[in-house]
């Protein structure tokens, strides 16, 4: 079986020598071109912010046909990863039910041998390397990128609990125009993480802070598209509001990025160790309700005329045939590489 993250080592292992993948790379069927925001690509298929923690991982997976390549969340300042466990499976393959916060999820023994099947969670942290060694990785996966291929970047700002909003919405800012001078062409803010400056919740159920943000990246992007990954609304009169509120300063949406739960091993303790209760879910568990939120998103855009694209994330035909603007596979291209190239063959029109 195949995991080009070998989640028995560490991140920094990962990223100095991965992706663990020595083929085989089967030839990129020809596809005809698409417009992404602007751009034109093979393909709308692309991978989230995540798996891709480098420049070396985002050239493997440009050569597997991959189209659309979100470098890994980084930061305007150093961030060390959690420790081993980062990236664990979980048991079965049900639906989770968003409306049960408490549910606890299972650790799984062993990954089920099809990756589309794998419903797995990770704990890293969002770590991120100083700027200095970002920026010129960047530029470098700039470099690497084939043709009808772009690179997003994707940047989380980095607030104390007794920052001031105003800075990290600053923070955001900056990042953008970080991110576009290393060699981006899209920027994307994380908003799917915890609001550290008010702890009320996670950023993205503001709807009021995520235009500030928007606004904030817009401007530091400087012409070239902004995206904002959101996480699960369980609440679709919020989720308009956001859309609403992003709407002009923000080109799209990507949802719905992992749910957060706590997950335990076969004897209740905490699966990450104590203090790490709660980590994003992924995969297989989460595709029904991700689903729901990107039709309830693409009915908000029509009925009130917004310019958002939706970029949808997790499960791919129900998402085209819902009219997502791209498609984007988060953990499933780890178990299984050669997607994109699958995929190209079945359906050019992607
Ligand atoms: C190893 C790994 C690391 C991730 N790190 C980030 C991150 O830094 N920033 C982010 O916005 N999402 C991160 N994600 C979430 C993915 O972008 C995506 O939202 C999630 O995997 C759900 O998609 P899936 O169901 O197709 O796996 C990560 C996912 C994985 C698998």
């Amino acid at each position: 079986m195949i995991n080009t993250y070998d989640v028995e080592r560490t991140y920094d292992w990962n990223y100095q020598n991965g992706p663990v993948y020595n083929g085989p790379f089967p030839e990129v069927p020809k596809t005809p071109g698409k417009n992404f925001l602007g751009l034109t690509v093979n393909s709308r298929l692309g991978i989230p912010a995540g798996l891709l923690l480098n420049s070396n991982w985002i050239d493997a997976y440009g050569r597997l046909g991959f189209d659309i390549l979100t470098y890994k969340t980084v930061r305007s300042q150093y961030r060390e990863c959690q420790e081993l466990p980062n990236w664990v499976y979980i048991e079965g393959d049900d639906q989770i039910d968003p409306s049960k916060l408490d549910e606890k999820q299972k650790l799984g023994a062993s990954r089920p041998a099809d990756g589309t099947k794998v419903t797995s969670s990770v704990s890293f942290g969002m770590p991120s390397k100083s700027p200095d060694e970002w920026m010129p990785d960047v530029a470098r996966a700039r470099d690497v990128l084939r043709p009808g291929q772009v690179l997003i970047v994707s940047v989380v700002a980095s607030p104390e609990p007794e920052s001031d909003v105003s800075e990290m919405i600053a923070d955001f800012g900056n990042l953008a125009a970080m991110a576009r001078e290393a060699g981006a062409q899209i920027v994307e803010a994380n908003l799917s993480c915890p609001n550290v400056c008010t702890a009320e919740g996670d950023i993205f159920l503001d709807a009021e802070l995520s235009g500030k943000i928007a606004a904030a990246m817009h401007k530091g992007a400087e012409g070239i598209p902004v995206l904002l990954k959101l996480g699960h609304f369980a609440d679709n009169i919020r989720l308009a509001e956001v859309l609403q509120a992003v709407d002009g300063n923000a080109a799209g949406v990507v949802m719905v990025n992992g749910i957060s739960r706590q997950v335990v091993t076969g004897d209740g303790k905490a699966a990450f160790g104590q203090g790490r209760e709660m980590s994003g879910i992924l995969g297989r568990g989460i595709h029904a309700f991700s689903l729901d939120n990107v039709k309830t998103a693409m009915d908000v855009v029509s009925n009130d005329n917004l310019s958002l694209e939706i970029v949808a994330v997790g499960g791919v035909k129900p998402y085209f045939d819902a009219g997502a603007a791209a498609v984007m596979m988060g953990s499933a291209p780890m178990f299984d590489p050669t997607l994109a190239i699958s995929f190209k063959q079945k359906y050019p029109d992607w």
